[in-house]
């Protein structure tokens, strides 16, 4: 199955540019939060916060399993030919990079709030069943591994962006347009 048409579905952009807002959202408020407010000082602004962090990033889990079956479902339009194939490789690489972030970063938070005695909530509106206990010893792993993903994301994000820019103003190809419009 290929995608000849140059863009993707009405369907992977939506998908594409929502939870890139909220994949953003929910990255600046757990930074803030953990660098920049601490129990001591703020008191219960700090888990007023932390909470609002979960409620909204709980929510890629369910979009990113979306995102997935659409993927496998609906091809990504061909890259330019203009790129080289070790370009083209590098493209694919950072993609996968990506959706592995997507799917590991909201994982290792679950766990981590789990691990530590509180709940994964969604939108203020229910929990995630909670799959493992209170217990200290995964905490140490998943606190740490919760914030070293959550810094490569920030780089690989970054990466992502200037290439899409990189390709719209330098290259001046297609690449970007195929997530904003439609033949
Ligand atoms: C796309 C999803 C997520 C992103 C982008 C993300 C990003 C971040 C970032 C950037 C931090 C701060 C790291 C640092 O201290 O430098 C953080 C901390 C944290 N995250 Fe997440 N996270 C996500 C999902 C989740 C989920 C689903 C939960 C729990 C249900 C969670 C729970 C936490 C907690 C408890 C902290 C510690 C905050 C603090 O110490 O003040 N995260 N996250």
């Amino acid at each position: 199955m290929k995608n000849t048409s140059g863009y993707y579905t009405r369907t992977a952009q939506i998908l594409h540019w929502l939870m890139a807002i909220i994949f953003i959202t929910a990255w600046l408020i757990g930074f803030y939060s953990g660098n920049f407010l601490s129990y001591d000082t703020d008191g219960s602004f700090k888990g007023t916060v932390i909470t609002l962090h979960k409620n909204i990033a709980t929510t890629i889990i369910f979009l990113v399993i979306i995102r997935i079956f659409w993927r496998y479902t609906h091809p990504s339009p061909e890259l330019p030919k203009s790129m080289s194939p070790f370009m083209k490789k590098m493209a694919h690489f950072g993609h996968l990079a990506l959706y592995l972030i997507l799917l590991a970063l909201p994982i290792t938070g679950c766990l981590f709030s789990w691990s530590a005695g509180h709940p994964a909530p969604v939108l203020y509106l229910f929990d995630i069943p909670q799959l493992v206990q209170e217990d200290s010893d995964l905490l140490a792993i998943v606190k740490p591994l919760h914030i070293y993903i959550s810094w490569i994301a920030s780089l690989l994000l970054t990466g992502h962006i200037l290439a899409a820019l990189k390709h719209h103003f330098i290259d001046k190809d297609n690449v970007l347009n195929s997530m904003t419009k439609q033949k």
